[in-house]
Parts: structure tokens; sequence; C-alpha cells
């Protein structure tokens, strides 16, 4: 997968790509992940991105002409002509909200391009001609679509073939099943005299994959009721839900 960020801060990229899982799996060649500097593309000799808003109001407005360069450049496209395995994505807390569906579904796709706004945001001429899809992680408003695009990144890079040392981990876990995790332990088994529910020390696998769904449906529950609305229960699941 190849994915492209256009941002004027290329720097924050810069540690948080380049550690642990995601900047492993850029070693092992399974993620190329490349910062463009937005100002880079400007074609006024002051570098400005960022004009004031027409209509007026207060801020600053992001220039459609250093993206629309930086995007034919990029893609080698003109304006709306790029290939069809290529997603272009802005952050914005205007999208639709990014979850684990998304995450998978993205992963997907061979070639993802990011596009980071700051201030008041990006002229929506960038959008109308560009922008395949807008998402937002959160009803939150952050300083810029950065963190954003990190926080994305993150998620879609780790279901990579590859990427994770496990392959079976990035399914074992929360949100893929649509449940909380259940709560883990490592030794000792005795901490502070604060001890480890004896199941998981019992060796018999049956009763622990019972406690544990258990504990997922439980904590599902009483922190997050609503993934459980709509949802079709096993049989399995209603006894243990009825315990
Ligand atoms: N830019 C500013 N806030 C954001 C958010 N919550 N999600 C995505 N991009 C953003």
């Amino acid at each position: 997968m190849k994915i492209d960020v256009l941002t004027i801060f290329p720097d924050m990229f810069k540690g948080p790509m380049e550690t642990s899982i995601i900047g492993r799996a850029q070693g092992k060649g399974i993620v190329s992940i490349q910062t463009h500097d937005v100002r880079d593309y400007t074609d006024n000799k002051h570098r400005r991105v960022d004009d004031t808003p027409f209509g007026g109001g207060a801020g600053m407005v992001m220039m459609a002409q250093p993206f629309f360069d930086a995007l034919e450049k990029i893609l080698d496209a003109k304006a709306g002509e790029k290939a069809p395995d290529t997603r272009v994505v802005l952050l914005t807390p205007q999208g639709k909200t990014f979850d684990q569906a998304k995450a998978r579904e993205l992963s997907q796709i061979p070639r993802l391009v990011m596009l980071c706004g700051r201030y008041e945001g990006i002229d929506d001429r960038v959008r109308q001609v560009w922008v395949d899809e807008e998402l937002s992680i959160g009803d939150y408003v952050l300083t810029g679509g950065e963190l954003a695009a990190m926080v994305i990144i993150d998620a879609v890079v780790r279901l990579l073939p590859g990427a994770l040392g496990d392959e079976s981990s990035a399914e074992e876990e929360s949100f893929s099943d649509g449940l909380l995790e259940y709560p883990q332990f490592t030794k000792p088994a005795q901490f502070r005299g604060l001890e480890v529910p004896p199941v998981l020390l019992s060796g018999h696998h049956a009763s622990i994959r019972r406690w544990r769904r258990k504990e997922s449906l439980k904590r599902t529950y009483q922190v997050r009721p609503e993934l459980l609305k709509e949802r079709n229960f096993d049989f399995d699941d209603q006894v243990l839900m009825a315990e």
C-alpha cells in the first residue's frame, strides 16, 4: 500500500510513522508513507497557503491552488482524472466518523491520499474536484487534520498482511467482533495482594473462552451498551448473559 499525506507540517509525522509497528511495516515494504509539504506547491513568493474567507468571518482558509498543484503532481493526473485504485480522503470534523469497518475497507485500497487542513479548513473547490471521502475521527475539533490522519494510518496499516507479528492478533480483539475486549493479566499470579481470576490459571481452555466471552459481554453492556443494540446473539451468548 502507498499512502501520501498533504500537510503544511510534515515534521509531525516523523516520529510516529517511523516508530514501532508502523515503522516496521514501512521497513518491510508493506506500506510506504510519504508526506508532501503543501507549501512547496505555492505559486507566490511568500509561500503563503491561506487567505481570508470570501463572505467575511474569522480565521483563514487554505487556498485551492497549492492543493490542486500538489495533487496533479503527486498523482500525475489532471483535476478529477485520477486512477481508480486511488482514494483521496479529506480529514475534517465535517466528515463521517471513522471506525473499524472503515479501517478494514481502507486497508484494501492500494493507494490512499490524505489531505490535512488547518485553520478554518480548505477552499471547498478542493473537495468538489478531488475528494472521494471526508472522514472525522470523532466529535471534537483538532487544530488540524494531521493527528486524525495519523490515527487512521495507524488503524489501517496494522490490518495489512504481515504488519503484526502474530497474524491472528488483528482479528482477535475489540471491535473485530463488535464487542469490547475482556480483561488481560500477566505474571505474577499474585501482585500486592491482588489475584488473577483463578479460571485463567486452570488450563481449562473451554472455561477460559467462556469466562472471556462473558467478561466481554459484561464490559460492553456496562461501558458501550449501544454496541449491543441491533445485534443478534447466538444461544451461547444468551446463556452467558442470563447468568
Ligand atoms: N480536523 C480537525 N478536527 C478533526 C477531526 N475531529 N477529525 C478529522 N479531522 C479533523
